[in-house]
């Protein structure tokens, strides 16, 4: 059995279902995975509902129903087949679309997930299409969905660009459909669609330019001195997508003269992307990667129906709420930001650490410390815990570190599950970034048996690790 003959029983078992129920994850990718599945599944005429959780655990399980509709997991549920057996469902009453690592399960649950195949780099959105096309070839107009998720889920990060069958089959059908514009060597750099050029510069830090990255006026000067016009007659800032192309050839070619002249690599500088030609220019509709954010804003803030209502082509209340809740989500975690900067962070040997109390909700914490890193010392995870507002005796713990400390033998996903299972928690994730909730009353032996567990991850891939 291979990959695509998992993807083909799944979408067998759903074709032949009743009556389906998704449970999504509340991020970008968990949405995303939704509205690709619950249209391909609408589209056959099954009965659909969804339910969206900001984590499957014992807390958010009662969301689940019991009633005899097909139980359909996405990005979420691989981590977590105990739970579901707990519950008492039945190998038939269950598939999982994930791409987390999966954990030990004395009942064989459908799973379709992409990590076991090796396809590292494809998000549970890339999976769950991979399904509806089975369904039904002319769901390619639903592959724009896929690339959200998975640019969303940080799929083309490391690679400047996405991989595998990510790319080789979701991003072909999108541009084959026309809802998907391919972008080859364009500017690594966020905000392209809706930021004045010289914040989108500014706010860069990969790669860190001297100079530019976290200093806006002298991104300001930078573009000055290039001689390109950075306002409009009226005074409305240009942002990258509206500068000519020979201009932006000019701006490429000093950042990169200034990486060089810094002793710095360029190779980060140009990034594959992917842009929404038939959306509105200077939304964050128009590039997957600023798409997502909406989407995220959306899930993070507790309407996750609302994200997968602009998927379905709301731009009209739907949109205008969305863009209120990103708004309100960029300025909080512009102010947890600053919160871990100015509070800092304690160290021990293998993790920095923080507390962040009640101040900010669980859902976005992940997020604030993985923005952090980069501005502390990033050879450390970093860890940071917070309050459950909806149990007192809960504390949310969020790790991210990068590529390089992965690649020294950390594994984040399998630190935290295992620390947390000892305390009778649970977690999981990826190497690279993971949650886990535990009982508030271990929290300071929890963060020193992480650290343990880090020192021996690093000793054993190698002495020179530590
Ligand atoms: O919650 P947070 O943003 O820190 O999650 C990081 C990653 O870990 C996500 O991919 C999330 O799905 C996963 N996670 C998990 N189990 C948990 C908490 C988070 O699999 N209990």
């Amino acid at each position: 059995m291979g990959f695509c003959d998992d993807v083909k029983t799944a979408a067998e078992q759903i074709a032949a279902a009743p009556e389906i129920t998704i449970i999504s994850h509340i991020d970008a990718d968990g949405i995303a995975c939704e509205a690709i599945l619950s249209q391909a599944i609408s589209r056959r005429e099954i009965p659909v509902r969804s339910v969206f959780v900001r984590q499957l655990e014992p807390l958010t399980m009662t969301q689940v129903p019991s009633d005899s509709s097909l139980k359909v997991f996405t990005d979420l549920g691989a981590g977590q087949q105990n739970l579901l057996l707990e519950r008492g469902f039945r190998e038939k009453e269950v598939i999982i679309v994930d791409h987390h690592v999966s954990q030990p399960c004395k009942r064989q649950y459908t799973q379709v997930n992409c990590l076991p195949y090796g396809h590292t780099r494809m998000s549970a959105a890339g999976v769950s299409y991979l399904i509806a096309k089975q369904l039904d070839g002319a769901n390619i107009d639903l592959a724009k969905l896929a690339v959200i998720g998975n640019v969303g889920d940080m799929m083309a990060r490391e690679k400047c660009g996405l991989v595998g069958p990510a790319r080789d089959i979701i991003v072909e059908d999108g541009v084959r459909h026309q809802s998907v514009e391919v972008r080859k060597k364009d500017l690594n750099c966020y905000g392209t669609a809706t930021r004045p050029l010289y914040l989108s510069l500014a706010y860069n830090d990969d790669p860190y330019i001297q100079g530019i990255s976290n200093n806006p006026e002298g991104a300001r000067q930078f573009l000055k001195r290039l001689g390109i016009r950075q306002q409009k007659s009226d005074g409305r800032w240009f942002v990258w997508e509206e500068i000519p192309v020979e201009e932006r050839r000019i701006i490429i070619s000093a950042l990169a003269e200034q990486l060089i002249a810094n002793g710095e690599r360029v190779d980060r500088l140009l990034a594959e992307t992917y842009g929404f030609p038939d959306e509105i220019p200077r939304t964050p509709l128009r590039n997957a990667q600023e798409y997502a954010t909406l989407l995220n804003a959306c899930g993070r803030w507790s309407k996750p129906q609302v994200g997968g209502a602009i998927l379905r082509g709301d731009r009209g209340i739907a949109y205008r709420d969305a863009e209120h809740m990103l708004n309100n989500h960029r300025a909080i975690i512009r102010n947890l930001l600053q919160f871990i900067l100015d509070s800092g962070v304690k160290e021990l040997e293998n993790l920095q650490y923080i507390h962040v109390g009640g101040r900010y909700p669980d859902t976005i914490v992940g997020i604030g410390a993985g923005m952090a890193l980069s501005k502390l010392n990033s050879a450390k995870p970093i860890l940071i815990m917070c309050e459950v507002p909806e149990d007192k005796g809960l504390t949310k713990v969020s790790m991210r570190t990068n590529e390089r400390v992965v690649e020294k033998g950390v594994d984040l996903q399998k630190a935290l599950n295992d620390a947390s299972t000892e305390y009778g928690g649970g977690g999981g994730g990826h190497k690279i970034a993971a949650g886990a909730y535990i009982p508030k009353t271990a929290e300071q032996e929890f963060v020193n048996r992480v650290n343990r567990i880090l020192g021996e991850q690093l000793a054993a891939a190698g002495p020179d690790n530590r």
